[in-house]
C-alpha cells in the first residue's frame, strides 16, 4: 500500500470532516435551502457550509496559499492554488441520487500535483499525487484495458442551458453507434474517477470549470490514462473541454467527435 503524502493526510482530514456533515443533509433533503445561480445551475446550504468547513480546515494547514472556489470565489494568496468544488454534482444531490463529490486539487506551477474526491455516500476517498499513483481507499487504480470501442462504456455530460453547444446530439449520435452504451451520471469529478478506476473506458465533457476537473484529471493520468482536450490539444488548467480515456481508445473517440 502507498502511504499518503501528507498534503493527500490534510485534503483527506479536511474532505472526511466536511462528508460527515453531506452525510447528515444527505438525510434531509426535504430541509435544503435551494437557489438557482443560472437556469440548471444550482447552489444549496449544504454547498455553502462544505466549503466554509473545507476552508476552514485547509487555511489552518494552508493560510498563504491561493483558493479558488467554486462558491466563494477567489481568495488571493501565494502561487500555490487550492481549487475547491465543495459539491460537485449538486442536483444529483438535490434529488438524492448518491452520486457527488467533495473536490479538492492543488496546483503548483499550472500543474495539479495532488487531488481528492469523496463521495461521503458510498465512503469513497479517491486520491492521486503526482508520481504516486491513483488510489481509492487503499486499492491501487488501472485505467481499463479495453480497445475495441464496441465493448466500452463511454461517460459525458450533457450540456444544458446556456451550457448548450450546438452540434452535440451529433457527437452523442456518432459515440453512441460506435460503443456498448453512453452513461451520464451528473458529477464530472465522479465521472474522472470512474474512468480512473477503469469503470467507464472515457469520458467527455464540454465547458467544466477547473474546480470539476482538478483532482480527477490527475487521477486519469495517475491511473495510466490520457487526457486531452476534446479536440486533441494539450489539456492545461486553463481547458474547459475535456476527452479523458484509457489511453487505448482516445484517437479513435477525438477522431469521432471532430469528425463532425
Ligand atoms: C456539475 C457536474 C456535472 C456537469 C456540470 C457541472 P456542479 O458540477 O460536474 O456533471 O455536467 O456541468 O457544473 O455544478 O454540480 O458542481
Ligand atoms: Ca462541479
Ligand atoms: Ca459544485
Amino acid at each position: 500500500m502507498q502511504i499518503q503524502p501528507p498534503t493527500i493526510n490534510i485534503f483527506e482530514k479536511a474532505v472526511r470532516k466536511a462528508g460527515r456533515h453531506l452525510l447528515r443533509d444527505f438525510g434531509e433533503i426535504e430541509n435544503l435551502q435551494i437557489q438557482s445561480k443560472t437556469i440548471g445551475d444550482f447552489v444549496t446550504n449544504a454547498d455553502l457550509k462544505i466549503e466554509k468547513i473545507l476552508l476552514e480546515t485547509l487555511q489552518y494547514y494552508y493560510p498563504t496559499a491561493t483558493y479558488l472556489t467554486e462558491e466563494s470565489g477567489k481568495i488571493e494568496g501565494d502561487q500555490e492554488i487550492i481549487v475547491i468544488d465543495p459539491i460537485d454534482g449538486t442536483t444529483n444531490f438535490i434529488h438524492g441520487i448518491p452520486l457527488f463529490g467533495i473536490v479538492v486539487g492543488k496546483i503548483l506551477n499550472k500543474e495539479i500535483t495532488d487531488g481528492v474526491i469523496y463521495n461521503p455516500i458510498l465512503d469513497e476517498f479517491y486520491w492521486a499525487s503526482k508520481g504516486k499513483g491513483a488510489w481509492c481507499n487503499n486499492k491501487r487504480l488501472r485505467v481499463s484495458k479495453r480497445h475495441d470501442l464496441m465493448s466500452c462504456i463511454i461517460g459525458t455530460g450533457i450540456p444544458h442551458a446556456n451550457r448548450v453547444y450546438s452540434n452535440y446530439l451529433d457527437h452523442i449520435d456518432t459515440i453512441t453507434t460506435s460503443c456498448s452504451g453512453l452513461r451520464r451520471l451528473g458529477a464530472a469529478s465522479i465521472d474522472l474517477a470512474f474512468v480512473a478506476s477503469g469503470k467507464l473506458d472515457a469520458y467527455w465533457e464540454k465547458n467544466l470549470n477547473l474546480w470539476d476537473l482538478s483532482a480527477g484529471v490527475l487521477l486519469v493520468k495517475e491511473a495510466g490514462g490520457k487526457i486531452s482536450e476534446t479536440d486533441g490539444n494539450s489539456w492545461t488548467i486553463e481547458s474547459k473541454d475535456t476527452l479523458a480515456s484509457n489511453g487505448l481508445i482516445h484517437d479513435l473517440i477525438q477522431a469521432k467527435l471532430n469528425k463532425i
